[in-house]
C-alpha cells in the first residue's frame, strides 16, 4: 500500500490549479443515464472515484470515452443494477437510483450502508421516490425500486441532504407534472447539476435555494458542460498556505463557492485577495484561534472540518470546532494528537488549544478528508511524517502531493 511522506517546514510559495470538484462530477454523470444521446463533459478530475463510477456505469451498459474531457452515452442501458461490491467503496453510487426509476421504470441499487464518518441512511432519498409514486422495497441489503412513470409531488426533505437533492432533481426531470422540493441543498455541485440538466431541456428552477421547482418533461437531449473547480479541494490548499506562513496564488477556483472559509481564514488574520483567475493567499503573521461550526451550504463545509482544525492546533489560542453534519467525524483527533496537537472532544464539538510546534509520527488515514488533514499536520511537523492508507486521499485528490511539492514542500509517494 502507498504511503506518503512528509518532512515539515517549509512554507509554500507559487501557484496551483484547482481541479474539478469530484462531487459536481459524480452526480453530473450519472445524469446521462437519463437520455439516449450522447453527453460531453470537461474539467473531470482524474480521481479514484470517477473510477469507480465508470466502472458502474459501463456495467449498466454506457460507453464512456476520454480523459478530463468525456463522451457518455447512455443509448442502451443493459443492467439496472449497482451492485454492493462497487456501491460499498463509494456511496455515491446511491446517485444512479433517481436517473434509472425515471429513465427505466426500475433500479436494484445495493444500500450503502455506513462509512467511517457515520452511518449515513439514505431514508431521504427513498421516501422521496415513493412520494413520487415509485414502490420501493428493501431486500437482502438492496434498493429495489419500481414506478411506470413517477408523477411530481411535493417533498419535504427533513434536512438538506446534497445527494438526496441531486438524486430527485434527476428523477423530477422526467416525472409526469411539477415536483416542488422543499428543505434542498444549497451546494454549488447542485447548480451545476441543474445547469447540466436544463441544457439536457429539463425545466427547473430554484437550485443554489432551499426550495427547488422540476416541471417534468418526456425525454432529455444531449448536453456540452463544464465540471466547476473543487471548492474543498481548493480551500485544503488556502489552510495550507496559512499554516505553513506561505503565499499562494490558487488558480482557477470560483471565490463565490468559498465564502464562508475566505471569512474565517481572514479572521485567522490571513489575507485573501482576488487576482486574475484565481486568489492570492498570504498566511498572517500569527494565527489567532476561531470557532468553527459546520453547517450545509452556506455554511461552514463539514467536508473542510478536519483541515482546519489541523490549522488550529497550531493557533495561538483556544478554538471550539462543532461537527453539525455528521456523528463521527473526528476520526482525524487522535491521530494529530499522536502529532502532539492538544483536542479535547465534548460530544459534536473538539475544544483545540493551539500549541506551538507539531511533530511528525506515522499516521493512518481513515477517510477522504481526514488524511487531508494529517497531510496538512505533516506540512508544518517537526519532522518526518507518514501518512499510510492513502487510498482515502486518492478517492478525491487528483496528485495532491505533485500539487504540493511544486509549492515547495517536502512531499513524496512511496510504495
Ligand atoms: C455529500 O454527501 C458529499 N458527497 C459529502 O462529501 C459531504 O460531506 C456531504 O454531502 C455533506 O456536505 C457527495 O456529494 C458525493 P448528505 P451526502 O446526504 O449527500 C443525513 C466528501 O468528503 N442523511 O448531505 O451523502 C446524513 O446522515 C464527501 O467528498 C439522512 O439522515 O451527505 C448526514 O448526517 C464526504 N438521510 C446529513 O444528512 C438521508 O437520506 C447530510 O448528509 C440522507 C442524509
Amino acid at each position: 500500500m502507498d504511503k506518503i511522506v512528509i518532512r515539515g517546514g517549509k512554507p509554500l510559495y507559487g501557484d496551483v490549479w484547482v481541479s474539478g470538484a469530484k462531487n459536481a462530477a459524480l452526480p453530473v454523470l450519472t445524469a446521462a443515464l437519463l437520455t439516449d444521446k450522447t453527453c460531453t463533459f470537461s474539467n473531470i478530475p482524474d480521481l479514484m472515484d470517477i473510477k469507480t463510477i465508470y466502472k458502474l456505469l459501463r456495467n449498466m451498459g454506457l460507453t464512456i470515452e476520454g480523459g478530463s474531457t468525456v463522451e457518455i452515452s447512455a443509448e442502451k442501458i443493459t443492467d439496472c443494477v449497482a451492485p454492493y461490491d462497487l456501491v460499498k467503496t463509494m456511496r455515491a453510487s446511491i446517485l444512479v437510483l433517481g436517473p434509472l426509476v425515471a429513465r427505466m421504470g426500475r433500479a436494484r441499487v445495493s444500500l450503502p450502508g455506513g462509512c467511517a464518518i457515520g452511518a449515513r441512511p439514505v431514508n431521504l432519498h427513498i421516501k422521496a421516490l415513493e412520494d413520487m409514486g415509485a414502490t420501493v422495497e428493501l431486500h437482502n441489503g438492496y434498493i429495489e425500486a419500481k414506478a411506470d412513470r413517477l408523477k411530481g409531488a411535493e417533498i419535504y426533505f427533513d434536512l438538506p441532504t446534497v445527494t438526496g437533492t441531486e438524486n430527485i432533481m434527476m428523477a423530477a426531470s422526467l416525472a409526469d407534472g411539477t415536483t416542488v422540493l422543499h428543505n434542498a441543498a444549497r451546494e454549488p455541485e447542485i447548480v451545476n447539476l441543474a445547469d447540466v440538466l436544463r441544457g439536457m431541456g429539463a425545466k427547473i428552477s430554484g437550485a443554489g435555494t432551499d426550495v427547488i421547482t422540476i416541471t417534468g418533461v418526456t425525454s432529455l437531449d444531449a448536453v456540452k458542460a463544464d465540471i466547476i473547480p473543487d471548492r474543498i479541494e481548493a480551500g485544503t490548499f488556502m489552510i495550507a498556505a496559512g499554516m505553513t506562513q506561505g503565499e499562494i496564488n490558487l488558480m482557477g477556483c470560483n471565490p463565490q463557492h468559498l465564502e464562508a472559509l475566505i471569512n474565517k481564514l481572514r479572521d485567522t488574520g490571513m489575507s485573501i485577495t482576488p487576482i486574475e483567475g484565481g486568489l492570492k493567499v498570504s498566511a498572517g503573521r500569527k494565527i489567532q484561534s476561531v470557532d468553527v461550526k459546520t453547517l450545509p451550504h452556506p455554511g461552514f463545509p463539514t467536508d473542510l472540518q478536519a483541515q482546519m482544525m489541523a490549522y488550529m492546533s497550531i493557533g495561538s489560542g483556544l478554538s471550539v470546532i462543532t461537527e453539525t453534519v455528521f456523528e463521527n467525524r473526528f476520526m482525524h483527533v487522535s491521530e494529530l494528537m499522536r502529532m502532539g496537537a492538544d483536542i479535547v472532544i465534548q460530544g459534536s464539538s473538539a475544544i483545540v488549544r493551539g500549541v506551538p510546534t507539531l511533530y511528525g509520527a506515522q499516521t493512518m488515514a481513515t477517510d477522504l478528508r481526514a488524511s487531508a488533514s494529517l497531510i496538512l499536520a505533516g506540512l508544518v511537523a517537526q519532522g518526518s511524517t507518514e501518512v499510510s492508507r492513502i487510498y482515502h486521499l486518492d478517492r478525491g485528490y487528483e496528485n495532491i502531493e505533485k500539487k504540493f511539492s511544486a509549492l515547495g514542500a517536502d512531499i513524496r509517494r512511496v510504495k
